[in-house]
């Protein structure tokens, strides 16, 4: 059966890095057929749209997506509804992809690029479950409202219900049952509570999964604990806002945000795959990005959506080869090793492959 995947390059150095991850998909001779739309601020330019209808057709047909990046400062003035941003948080939410997976992984060969001791971050390996079509980031009502003072007050609204807790729990219980077992659950529940109920709700679960253990920690806490002793996590979950902040801190323990994939997955595993970091405008279109995060994304797309783990494992391999013959794009280039270009990097995974 042919799979459809629609590639969606996006803005900045997205388009450079999916020509890359798609090169790497060409090279598997799979049965795939490929599409491209417009997202963020690429298609507000051409239509005034970040998520024009077009693109939301093709991306409920398909089997599923790869996505570079969004945004910039081009478009860092428009209204919120023309901000490229809302392309891809239309995505998610249209499509329902709920469940955000961030891995976070030090390979060996990048011990140096980190900014914490090499002890600290050696053989870490987490993995951060973030729900991603609810809490503050879609909570009604919000916006910016004049007070009758003249005064302006923004506002927004931080909510969860029961379902929505339990859905993306049950997705974080299930990741860690294949891994270490071990699940922290990541909340304000001293302060807010919608997290009070998060943290009731998990517990309920953890009864169905008496193999997983369960504990709890406060956001503010696990942002300190994340620089402190992050190999300690095996899994964490925790809400929208506060998984966008908890990625990007445990992506840098790695060395470098450039490494790493992500999949957002609906109820029935279809999902969109896109690198964790963003579309980089002050180096879009000078060769110089990092397409790994995006090469890797297509071994996650493999292995959850297409059902192709045997070509996922072999991406995952070759991008271990190109870094053991000391391949590096600038972010994470140390001494020794020879630095290339964002299509050269693309070139030496294909050859690995
Ligand atoms: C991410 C990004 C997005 C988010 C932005 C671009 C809307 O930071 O995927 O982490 O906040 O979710
Ligand atoms: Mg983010």
């Amino acid at each position: 059966m042919t799979n459809n995947v629609l590639v969606l390059p996006g803005d900045g150095i997205g388009p450079e890095i999916v020509t890359e991850a798609v090169k790497v998909l060409g090279t598997l001779n799979l049965d795939i057929e490929i599409d491209s739309a417009l997202v963020g601020g690429s298609a507000v330019d051409a239509t005034g749209n970040p998520l024009p209808e077009e693109t939301l057709n093709k991306a409920r047909s398909a089997d599923a997506i790869l996505l570079g990046a969004v945004g910039g400062p081009k478009w860092d003035g428009n209204p919120m509804e023309s901000r490229p941003e809302k392309g891809l948080l239309g995505l998610r939410s249209e499509l329902e992809l709920f469940a955000n997976f961030r891995p976070a992984i030090l390979y060996p060969q990048l011990a140096e690029a980190s900014t914490l001791k090499p002890e600290v971050v050696s053989g870490l390996d987490i993995l951060i479950v973030r729900e991603l079509t609810g809490g503050i980031y879609f909570g009604q009502p919000r916006g910016i409202r004049t007070l009758e003072n003249g005064e302006r007050e923004g506002y927004n609204t931080y909510v969860y219900n029961e379902s929505e807790i339990r859905r993306i729990g049950r997705q974080a219980f299930e990741a860690a049952q294949k891994r270490g077992k071990r699940l922290c659950s990541v909340d304000k529940s001293n302060v807010l509570e919608v997290t009070v109920l998060w943290k009731e709700v998990m517990e309920e679960l953890a009864k169905e999964y008496p193999d997983v253990e369960l504990s709890h920690m406060l956001v503010d806490n696990a942002a300190m604990q994340l620089v402190r002793a992050p190999k300690q996590f095996d899994v964490v979950v925790t809400g929208n806002m506060f998984g966008d902040i908890l990625s990007d801190a445990a992506a840098m323990l790695t060395g470098s945000i450039g490494m790493l994939p992500s999949a957002s997955l609906d109820k029935d595993g279809k999902g969109m795959y896109e690198p964790c970091h963003g579309s980089a405008p002050d180096i879009a279109g000078q060769g110089k990005a990092n397409p790994l995060a995006t090469i890797l994304s297509v071994a996650m797309m493999l292995r959850y959506s297409l059902d192709e783990s045997a070509a996922a494992d072999r991406i995952e391999a070759a991008v271990q080869k190109v870094l053991d013959q000391g391949l590096r794009t600038g972010d994470i280039m140390s001494e020794g090793c020879t630095l290339v270009s964002t299509e050269e990097m693309g070139d030496a995974v294909v050859a690995a492959l």
